[in-house]
């Protein structure tokens, strides 16, 4: 678009902004197993107002905005509390979990800086099952990122792989509480007498887990201690976006002590400009995000949080149950909490999940591993436990349309996939072959199955190329 000589009516633009999202996904209806968490219409209308009602205050300075230090240090400490931390123990909003973990490691790597000058190419040991936003933190950073496989049966790291894995450059443990992609726990209190024991710093991932598996423990629940009270742990990331409900654009980034924050926060005085100090990668921020977590978590309470914990877990255990009694359909180790992945030995579950889709379900493809099969991603929340039933009831249709349609050769793909990387020039070859998938151009594309058969049989590297030039394509 251009800038529009004349400004539009609001009408105008509310009407065509809504009108955009006519072609996504109906989270609102609760059909979206991933990606939006919804409290539900009440504690949403006091999320938004209190949200919009600090939308144009600035955290980047609390001298002029004291309202800032005072939203962020209480979420900050309630947050701490609930994760059993002492009055040692510090944090940041960050704007979610991925600022979160990338200061986690910055500071891993400004300490060991510091502390070990020695260490010119610093590692992080890392389960396979870690959040991509670790790899992330490790481009941006120059930390290598050193993997982990996980055991293929329950999916969690096993700490004696993680010591294996550890060097004279090592700077960082990381596990998750749970991991995203099959929602399991890794042995955290063993890792945490591993960091004792190497004297190493210990990052628990508890993005999605550290509000839900806190409450679960405080409804009797039986959840392994991942939390401040592990010795070991010395920094954990919890998103109050996702389990805590919280608006988008807020997650908690924690230390054991002021003494590791340190190396978090960043000062400059050396421009003509004002004095800059920033705890976290953002500068001028909107207290929308804070104001928003500060409310959700005053409105709903411990009582309100735990009311909708029991309810997603009774939710969450009839639809893996449910799922384990669809021929053809078994999930992946023993989830923990609200959120696990399902396999199929007899279909294809991307095709599955084109299925779905065509009504109205969002169901997340992950690719295979050389230790895990491929599988389909779910995260029950509040906002979707209504539909337990109607997801499985559609399921369990799919299934047996997928057994009836036409199978994708994966073999066939593999073998093409082989070849061109045999080819003289494998990356021309793998253009053309990823642009008969339908994985280029400025349009999205309306089925997945066969484009994720393809990347699945894609080596890492090369599989990121493309999904690098998909985007490149794709935005302006
Ligand atoms: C375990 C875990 N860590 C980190 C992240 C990254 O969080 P965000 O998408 O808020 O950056 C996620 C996202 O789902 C996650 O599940």
């Amino acid at each position: 678009m251009h800038i529009p000589q004349q400004g539009l009516s609001k009408e105008e633009i509310l009407d065509t902004l809504q009108a955009f999202k006519s072609r996504d996904m109906n989270w609102k209806a609760g059909k979206v197993w991933c990606y939006v968490y919804n409290p539900g219409e009440d504690p949403a209308q006091v999320t938004r107002e209190a949200y919009l009602s600090f939308l144009n205050e600035n955290g980047l300075d609390p001298t002029v905005f004291p309202s800032m230090l005072k939203l962020e240090t209480d979420v900050v400490r309630a947050v701490i509390n609930l994760l059993r931390g002492d009055a040692n123990a510090v944090g940041h909003l960050t704007t979610g979990g991925t600022e979160s973990i990338m200061l986690a490691v910055k500071t891993a790597r400004d300490k060991a800086r510091r502390e070990h000058p020695e260490i010119t190419q610093p590692e992080m040991v890392l389960p396979r099952t870690a959040h991509a936003a670790f790899h992330k933190a490790a481009h941006y950073l120059s930390v290598e990122p050193v993997l982990v496989e996980i055991d293929p049966q329950t999916f969690k790291v096993r700490a004696e792989d993680m010591r294996a894995a550890i060097t004279p450059n090592t700077i960082l443990l990381v596990a998750s509480a749970p991991s995203y992609s099959q929602g399991v726990i890794d042995p955290i209190a063993e890792i945490g007498r591993l960091a004792q024991e190497k004297n190493l710093l210990f990052h628990v991932d508890a993005c999605v887990g550290g509000l839900h598996l806190s409450f679960m423990r405080k409804l009797g629940y039986d959840i392994p201690d991942f939390d401040f009270t592990v010795p070991g742990v010395t920094s954990i990331s919890t998103d109050l976006h996702k389990y805590g409900y919280a608006a988008k654009g807020c997650s908690v980034v924690m230390y054991r002590s002021k003494d590791i924050r340190k190396y978090q926060i960043f000062a400059s005085t050396e421009t003509t400009g004002y004095t800059l100090i920033n705890p976290t990668v953002l500068s001028s921020k909107s207290g929308g995000p804070m104001a928003g977590a500060w409310a959700i978590l005053n409105f709903l309470g411990e009582d309100g949080y735990k009311q909708i914990v029991r309810e997603v877990q009774e939710g969450t255990r009839k639809l893996v149950e449910g799922i384990n009694a669809t021929d053809g359909l078994q999930v992946l180790g023993e989830p923990v909490m609200c959120m696990f992945s399902f396999k199929s030995d007899t279909i294809n579950v991307y095709q599955l999940a084109d299925e779905m889709s065509k009504r109205g379900w969002y169901i997340q493809g992950q690719f295979s591993t050389s230790l895990t099969p491929r599988n389909l991603h779910i995260s029950v929340n509040q906002g979707t436990i209504h539909n337990v039933d109607a997801l499985l009831k559609d399921l369990r249709e799919c299934v047996e349309i997928v057994k009836q349609s036409t199978p994708i050769d994966s073999e066939a793909i593999r073998a093409m996939v082989g070849a061109a990387l045999q080819s003289p020039d494998p990356e021309a070859a793998l253009t053309q072959f990823a642009a008969s998938a339908g994985l280029t151009g400025t349009e999205l594309p309306s089925e997945m199955a066969f484009i994720n058969e393809v990347l699945d049989a894609l080596p890492d590297e090369l599989c990121n190329v493309f999904l690098i030039n998909f985007f490149n394509d794709l935005y302006v």
